[in-house]
């Protein structure tokens, strides 16, 4: 009786050489959802992200979006058919504006037509549709006062804020947030909280985040998939992962290996300050 799911990642496996960085995993991303990716470092969750777009084939398994099979499309076409995606180390275009950065996101979609429209006015009145979308979606995530600065300029929050602009731009019925708020102060956590919710609530978006900030995983993500050495570990409300023995030994483990690191145990900040 449940609807299927928007992303259904079925088996995916990738190995490089010797090693298996994702094993035949299964994840559900249900639609108006955000769906939490979680694990230690060097679990497999970007070489997953990088499969689901389409920058990286699986050695192995099948990516569906709304019940279509991904496999072999280019990354523009898994844009087109809905799904766009931010980077772990952010890229932007250093040298461009900021409004400039999200009219990107919107070519894709201007290009489209641009073959025969070429530079006849009704190109022009199109290029200044979508300024004024970029300015839309630059007010969405609070940059609109950064709008003629040059990007490279911003501070490091702003620029991930940038980065989701310039993939909202797409207009993706899913986004893939690869840890949007990693070098975040608790402040810039904060706001983007309140931003990933709006985009869920308000505008129905379903998005699959990667994040080790975990008072913003478990405050946030309806549901969580844990990965560990690339396999699936737990799958569950945040409520039951964090209680799954495995999840804890998991992070346990990696605390203790990996001691200084910025992620803990999943219940490291129960009270934590995001809310
Ligand atoms: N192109 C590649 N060639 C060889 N090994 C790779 C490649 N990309 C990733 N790996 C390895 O695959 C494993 C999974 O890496 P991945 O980047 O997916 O982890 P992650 O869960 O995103 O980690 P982090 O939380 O640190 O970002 C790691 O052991 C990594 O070294
Ligand atoms: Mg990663």
């Amino acid at each position: 009786m449940s609807a299927s799911p928007l992303l259904a990642v079925e088996g995916l496996t990738r190995r490089f050489q010797g090693l298996v960085a994702v094993d035949s995993v299964d994840l559900a991303v249900r639609e108006g959802t955000v769906h939490g990716l979680i694990g230690p470092n060097g679990a497999g969750k970007t070489t997953l992200f990088n499969m689901v777009s389409g920058v990286l084939a699986p050695s192995a398994g099948t990516v569906r979006l709304d019940g279509r099979a991904l496999d072999g499309l280019a990354p523009y076409r898994r844009t087109a058919l809905g799904l766009a995606r931010t980077f772990q180390n952010i890229r932007i275009f250093s040298e461009m504006t900021v409004l400039e950065n999200v009219m990107t996101g919107l070519h894709t979609r201007l290009s489209a037509r641009l073959g025969i429209l070429l530079r006849s006015p009704g190109f022009r009145a199109e290029e200044r549709g979508a300024k004024a979308r970029a300015r839309d979606l630059l007010a969405f995530v609070g940059l609109s006062e950064a709008a003629d600065l040059r990007a490279g300029a911003l501070p490091y929050g702003d620029q991930r804020r940038l980065e989701i602009a310039r993939a909202l731009a797409c207009e993706p019925r899913l986004l893939l947030l690869d840890e949007p708020a990693a070098g975040m102060n608790p402040a810039e956590t904060h706001a983007l909280l309140a931003l990933l919710r709006r985009l869920r609530d308000e505008r129905g978006l379903t998005l699959l985040l990667v994040e080790h900030d975990m008072p913003l995983v478990m405050s946030l993500c309806d549901r969580l998939t844990v990965l560990n050495f690339g396999r699936r570990i737990a799958d569950g409300t945040p409520a039951e992962v964090r209680a799954h023995p495995a999840v804890i030994e998991a992070y346990l483990g990696a605390g203790t290996a990996q001691a200084g690191t910025a992620q803990g145990h999943p219940d490291a900040h129960p009270q934590g300050a995001v809310s």
